[in-house]
Order: structure tokens, then C-alpha cells, then sequence
């Protein structure tokens, strides 16, 4: 018996594990007005069910992660919050929602938005610090090869997780608020905290190892495009129909489509995604049908004998729901592309981008 404890008692020596960092608290934003309150709800109603759920629950589409977990209030609220909202995460099916880059939301919104969801979450804000976590980047790689790949991916591109290698991501978020994330996990979510598993050091190590993967980031704001016009919807007005089998009767596969856009043939494209990356990159001759966009304004401008294809990056979710719309309309010739836009890059087929972004900037973060 005296053995065993001792030998535990040794191995806590060898190993000495973390006492939790303790980080003061931060008095909490302005509250909204009753009018900021229900806009900002509505706002999320709108733009947001899709994939963070109704309740900010997370995970109805796409593995978006909880919008209601108290660590993330604690330690996100504004920027870690209102950044991706704003400008989205580059390469994953979070876009910006900042009228600024081509979104549906004005500044004051976003905002609003940003601090009901923290009063939504019940968190009490923390105090982070600016100053970089320093660490071992040789030894936080093996760290993060053990305990953290299974979710987050090999070079952190994100599973069924966030991608914590995002150039976005790490361009928004501080050191300390990614070990905020490690020490406390997420309630509510697979993501637990590792504080006890870890030793400190070994979750300094493996931040250090996060922030080694930032690289130069720009928020890109571009010169909008103008949107396309009624009369510019149809794709090669002149050429024969397409003739696609669908799989499940709804899906178009990108090689098929790829081969009826070179065959000229006649067609419109819809991107369902938010406006702010359609004018990033897109498939040439779509045009920006957002997923939250009100059908009976959209219907009069869209005809019902030319074939349709939609194409978001979720990579389906947001089509679904708008072609699942149009046929309840009426409209039988409607398909969804199967690989979605990050797959059809992935696959070599081609894109028109905004000036200043690069093959390489969009391709690396599609990983
Ligand atoms: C098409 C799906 C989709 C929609 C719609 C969407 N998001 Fe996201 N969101 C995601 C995904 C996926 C991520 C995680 C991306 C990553 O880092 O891998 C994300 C990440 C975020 C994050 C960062 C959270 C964190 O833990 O770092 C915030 C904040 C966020 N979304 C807020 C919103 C808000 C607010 C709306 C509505 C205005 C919205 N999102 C709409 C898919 C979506
Ligand atoms: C069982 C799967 C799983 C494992 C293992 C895991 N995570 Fe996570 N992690 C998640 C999920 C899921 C989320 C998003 C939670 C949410 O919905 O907010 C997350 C979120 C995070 C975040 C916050 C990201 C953001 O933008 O808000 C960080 C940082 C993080 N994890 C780091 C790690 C590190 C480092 C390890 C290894 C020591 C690790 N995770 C292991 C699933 C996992």
C-alpha cells in the first residue's frame, strides 16, 4: 500500500500539474436597449440558426461550435467574437456579416449582436492579457500530436473542430485567449478543459506550437464588385440545356458541372453563401443568393426553365435550404453541387477571385 502511494506520490513530483491560472475579472459591456436586444435577436434568427442552431447550441450545420458556452463569453467578448462575425474565417463556412466587406449587417449591428450574445451566455468577462504566451514550439507540436489531432487535425485544419491553424482565427485571436480554451475547455462541448491533464508548461508549449502557424494576415478589404442585374443571371443564355444526372435526385457533381459551364451550356448559378465571399472568390457567372435572402422579392428575377445550380461552402447546408425552397415553388430544375466551393477549388477547377487575393491565400486555408 505505502508503495503505491509513494510511487503516486513521485510520478506528482515528476509531473507537476498546473494550479489553475487565475485571471481577474473585467466589468461587463454595455447592456443593450430593449430595441438593440430584440434587432440583435432577430439578426440571429436570420443569419445564424443555420449552423450555430436556435438556442446557439452549435453543431446544427458544419460543426460550427456553441454560441453559448460561458468560457468563450469569458474570454472573447468583443473582439474574439465580433471578428469573425465582421470578417468571417477565412476557408471555412463562417463569412463576414459586416456590410464593410460585402455582408448584410452595418456596424452598429454587428456590435449589438456581439454583446447579446454575451448577455445571452450568463458569463462573467475575464482579463486577458496581451502578452504572448511563450513556450516550447518543438515540444507543443508533440503535445498537440497526442492529445489534440484527433479534433483539430493534424496541422490544426480542424475535424470536427475549429481550425486552430486558421490564418483568420489566429490573426483575431490573442495567446491567452486560445489558453483560456485549453485551461477551460468549452462546457457544453467535446472540447474539455485540460487543466490537470496538462502540466502548465506543456499548455504554454502547445499554444506557442497554435501561434507558431500564424502567418501575415490582412483583413483584405477589397473594392466591392457590383452585383449582377437581372438580365446577367443566366449563364451562356445562347447554349443547350445541361443534361445531369442527380444523385438522391438533388446533388450535381463538380466534374459534371465543370464539363456543362465548358460545353457553353445554359444555366444560372447560385451562391448561397453571405455576399462578403462571393466577393472574395466565386464561380464564374453566379450570382450572391444569400440563404437567408426573401424568396418573394428573389422569384420575379429568376426563371423556371433554366436549369439551377446552387453551391455554398457548408458544403451543402445553405444550398439545401434554398433549393429545398425553390422546389416547393415549383421550380423542378434545381440541383445542388455536391462538393461545395472549397471542393471544387480543391479539385482544380477554376475561380474568379477579388483583386489582391491570391490562389495560394484561399487554397491554404480550404486546406
Ligand atoms: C454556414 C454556416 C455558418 C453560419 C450561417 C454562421 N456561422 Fe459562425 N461559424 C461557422 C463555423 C463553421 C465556424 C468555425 C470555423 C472554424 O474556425 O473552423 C464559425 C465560427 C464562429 C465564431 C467563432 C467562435 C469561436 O469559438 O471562436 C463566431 C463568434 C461565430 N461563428 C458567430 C456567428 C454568428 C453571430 C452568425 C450569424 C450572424 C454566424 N456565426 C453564422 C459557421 C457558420
Ligand atoms: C474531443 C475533441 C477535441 C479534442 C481532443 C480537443 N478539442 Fe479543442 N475543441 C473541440 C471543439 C468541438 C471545440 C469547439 C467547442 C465549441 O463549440 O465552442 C474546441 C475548441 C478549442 C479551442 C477554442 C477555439 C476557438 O476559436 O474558440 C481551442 C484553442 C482548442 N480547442 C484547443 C485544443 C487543444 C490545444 C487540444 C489538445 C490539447 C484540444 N483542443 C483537444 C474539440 C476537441
Amino acid at each position: 500500500m505505502n508503495r503505491i502511494i509513494l510511487t503516486l506520490g513521485c510520478l506528482a513530483l515528476a509531473v507537476p500539474l498546473a494550479a489553475r491560472p487565475v485571471y481577474e475579472k473585467q466589468d461587463p459591456p454595455r447592456e443593450l436597449t430593449e430595441e438593440q436586444a430584440a434587432r440583435a435577436a432577430a439578426n440571429y434568427q436570420k443569419y445564424c440558426t443555420l449552423c450555430h442552431g436556435a438556442d446557439r447550441e452549435g453543431y446544427a450545420n458544419d460543426h460550427a461550435p456553441s454560441l453559448r458556452s460561458k468560457s468563450l463569453f469569458e474570454s472573447g467578448v468583443p473582439h474574439s467574437i465580433l471578428r469573425p462575425l465582421s470578417y468571417g474565417r477565412e476557408g471555412t463556412a463562417m463569412a463576414g456579416y459586416l456590410d464593410e466587406v460585402g455582408g448584410p449587417m452595418n456596424l452598429d449591428e454587428v456590435w449589438d449582436l456581439t454583446y447579446w450574445l454575451f448577455w445571452q451566455s450568463g458569463a462573467e468577462r475575464v482579463r486577458l492579457t496581451e502578452n504572448p504566451v511563450e513556450g516550447d514550439i518543438t515540444r507543443g507540436e508533440a503535445v498537440f500530436e497526442q492529445h489534440c489531432t484527433g479534433c483539430h487535425g493534424k496541422n490544426g485544419e480542424g475535424v470536427n473542430a475549429p481550425a486552430l491553424a486558421n490564418p483568420s482565427a489566429l490573426a483575431h485571436n490573442k495567446d491567452e485567449f486560445i489558453r483560456y480554451a485549453i485551461v477551460n475547455g468549452r462546457d457544453g462541448t467535446p472540447m474539455q478543459s485540460f487543466d490537470g491533464i496538462l502540466s502548465e508548461q506543456d499548455i504554454d508549449n502547445v499554444t506557442a506550437f497554435i501561434r507558431s502557424k500564424a502567418r501575415d494576415f490582412n483583413e483584405q478589404k477589397t473594392v466591392l464588385k457590383t452585383l449582377p442585374t437581372p438580365d446577367q443571371y443566366v449563364v451562356n443564355p445562347q447554349g443547350e440545356d445541361p443534361d445531369f444526372t442527380l444523385t438522391d435526385d438533388m446533388y450535381v457533381s463538380s466534374a459534371d458541372l465543370h464539363q456543362a459551364l465548358q460545353a457553353k451550356n445554359r444555366m444560372i448559378l447560385l451562391d448561397t453563401r453571405v455576399p462578403s465571399v462571393w466577393q472574395r472568390a466565386h464561380i464564374e457567372g453566379s450570382i450572391p443568393f444569400p440563404y437567408y435572402s426573401d424568396l418573394d422579392d428573389k422569384l420575379a428575377d429568376l426563371p423556371k426553365d433554366v436549369q439551377i445550380v446552387g453551391y455554398c461552402s457548408c458544403p451543402r447546408a445553405a444550398t439545401e435550404h434554398v433549393i429545398r425552397q425553390l422546389r416547393d415553388k415549383g421550380y423542378t430544375k434545381t440541383a445542388v453541387l455536391w462538393e461545395g466551393i472549397f471542393g471544387w477549388m480543391n479539385l482544380g477547377y477554376p475561380v474568379t477571385r477579388a483583386e489582391g487575393i491570391s490562389d495560394k491565400d484561399e487554397d491554404e486555408a480550404a486546406h
